[in-house]
């Protein structure tokens, strides 16, 4: 019967296109690993100095030091250098325990032995084994890093929103989001007063946003850089185009202050606030 041959021709169609299915369904992981808690107490807050990050700039320094000594044949600064490395390399593993065994401590220890004795090639030797340590360990941690421990803070922001309300900066930006498109629904449903009073509300959040800046940034310039007359004109011939229901004035208007004020601070500031909040969350868990 032709329908006994179909079954099994189906079921294959069936198995295949489930096979299909589930290679294009399953998304692609990006294993990320974070550094051992150990790390936060040479950082800020924990500590008054950024201690992990300047010793890697010392170990950069003195690692070029004894290239360039040894490139220009050189040895009489070789030991010098060599213990300047040495000193910041083992103390990484004593800063972080964890991180031990990704230390090649046997080859620094050799390389300063080579530098004492002035033999270039031991040192040149020893350089390329110890930065396989560097390598390695940047490739695992060293983005992860930066974005945890020195990526600024959003959740840590709070915005004085009248006498003794205070909101975060996440409900800054719902309340700033839903005032732009209430100008936008009620001056396209010609309500020209609602609209009107989410134009004055929309103006009101953003000198709010622009307060907030000086909470990280001491000097105004990067505040100047997104608030300034122009995004003050912006504001105000929005409210005079909602008066006068000019529907090119509203929409022109709108679209800057979405161009050059949000998307222009999202750019800079939002991918790596919530890249920082994701893994914040998880380092606690
Ligand atoms: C500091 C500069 C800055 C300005 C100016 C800014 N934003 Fe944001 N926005 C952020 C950051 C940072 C985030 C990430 C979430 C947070 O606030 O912690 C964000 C997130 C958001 C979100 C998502 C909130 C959520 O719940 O995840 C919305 C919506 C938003 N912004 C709307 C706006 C609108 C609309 C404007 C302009 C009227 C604006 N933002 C102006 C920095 C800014
Ligand atoms: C056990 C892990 C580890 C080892 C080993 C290590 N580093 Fe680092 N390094 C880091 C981490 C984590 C960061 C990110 C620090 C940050 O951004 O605050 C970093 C950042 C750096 C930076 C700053 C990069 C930049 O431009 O922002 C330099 C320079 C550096 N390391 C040099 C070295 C050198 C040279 C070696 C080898 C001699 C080395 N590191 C070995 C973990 C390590
Ligand atoms: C939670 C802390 C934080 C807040 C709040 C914050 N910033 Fe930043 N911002 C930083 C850090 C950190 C950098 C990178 C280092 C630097 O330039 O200071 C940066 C960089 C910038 C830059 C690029 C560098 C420059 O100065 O040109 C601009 C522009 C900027 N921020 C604008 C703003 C504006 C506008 C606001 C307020 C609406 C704001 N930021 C709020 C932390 C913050």
């Amino acid at each position: 019967m032709t329908n006994s041959r179909l079954t099994p021709a189906l079921l294959c169609g069936a198995f295949f296109l489930l096979l299909f299915t589930h290679q294009t369904t399953r998304a692609e992981e990006l294993v990320v690993k974070l550094p051992p808690a150990s790390l936060a107490q040479w950082y800020k807050p924990q500590n008054k100095r950024q201690v992990w990050l300047h010793t890697m700039f010392s170990l950069r320094r003195s690692m070029q030091a004894l290239e360039e000594y040894v490139e220009r044949g050189e040895p009489q600064r070789l030991a010098k250098w060599a213990d300047d490395f040495a000193t910041a390399y083992e103390r990484l593993g004593e800063m972080v325990p964890e991180w031990r065994d990704e230390l090649e401590l046997e080859w620094s220890g050799r390389m300063r032995q080579a530098a004492v004795q002035g033999d270039m090639e031991g040192v040149r030797h020893a350089l390329g084994k110890v930065r396989t340590s560097c390598r390695s360990c940047h490739n695992e941690y060293r983005t992860v890093t930066s974005i945890l421990y020195r990526g600024p803070d959003f959740g840590a922001i709070t915005i004085a929103n009248g006498a003794n309300e205070g909101l975060s900066h996440k409900e800054l930006m719902a309340a700033m989001s839903r005032a732009v498109n209430q100008v936008k629904i009620f001056h396209e449903d010609q309500q020209p007063q609602r609209a009107s009073e989410a134009g004055k509300e929309l103006q009101r959040l953003l000198t709010l946003a622009a307060d907030s800046c000086a909470q990280c940034h001491q000097e105004s310039e990067s505040r100047a850089r997104i608030f300034s007359a122009a995004s003050d004109r912006y504001q105000s011939d929005l409210l005079d185009g909602i008066a006068a229901q000019d529907g090119k004035q509203v929409d022109g208007n709108l679209g800057k202050i979405g161009a050059f004020i949000c998307a222009r601070c999202h750019t800079i500031h939002r991918p790596l606030a919530e890249f920082r909040a994701m893994l914040t969350k998880r380092a606690q868990r």
